[in-house]
């Protein structure tokens, strides 16, 4: 993270965050369905920790569950301090990206299978979220 990147308190911005959090959901989404998608919602954004100016800022997101033409996508936020060599969870988010067609209307999204327990874990989880998510938005 860079000068640039700052609030006037010299920590990094969390709207700067908060881009790249859903640049990379919908980089996730798109290597996995292969369609151009956009973000429909982003759920509670959490900050444990600032995140300094000369971190290495590290984002790690994968897809946790798909619907029909939606996917969750979750996104880990860690800050790397490079003089310490220390690594800081600092965020979390969960995303939710619909692909779209030529037409830009929603279109199907592969399945995923998911194999390990941590997968199994996400899956089941993103499930219930889709579905209190859907319902606070009053879409159920
Ligand atoms: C997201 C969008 C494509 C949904 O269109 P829609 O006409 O509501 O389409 P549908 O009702 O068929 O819903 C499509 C999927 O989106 C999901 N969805 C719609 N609104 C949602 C919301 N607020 N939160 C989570 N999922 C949502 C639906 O559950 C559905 O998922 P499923 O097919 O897996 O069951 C449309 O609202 C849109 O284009 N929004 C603007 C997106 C955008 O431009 N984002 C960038 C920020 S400016």
């Amino acid at each position: 993270m860079m000068p640039q990147d700052a609030n006037f308190q010299g920590n990094v911005f969390g709207g700067t965050i908060m881009k790249l959090v859903d640049e990379i959901a919908g980089s996730v989404a798109a290597i996995h369905s292969r369609k151009n998608c956009v973000t429909a919602s982003m759920d509670q954004m959490n900050f444990y920790e600032p995140v300094i100016i000369g971190n290495l800022l590290i984002l790690k997101a994968s897809v946790n569950y798909v619907s029909h033409t939606s996917m969750e996508v979750g996104v880990r936020i860690e800050a790397r301090d490079l003089m310490k060599d220390e690594i800081t969870h600092t965020g979390s988010s969960y995303l939710t990206l619909v692909a779209l067609d030529e037409n830009r209307k929603p279109t199907i999204v592969a399945d995923i299978i998911p194999e390990t327990d941590a997968e199994k874990r996400r899956y089941a989880e993103a499930k219930e979220r889709r579905a209190r998510r859907l319902a606070a938005a009053g879409k159920n």
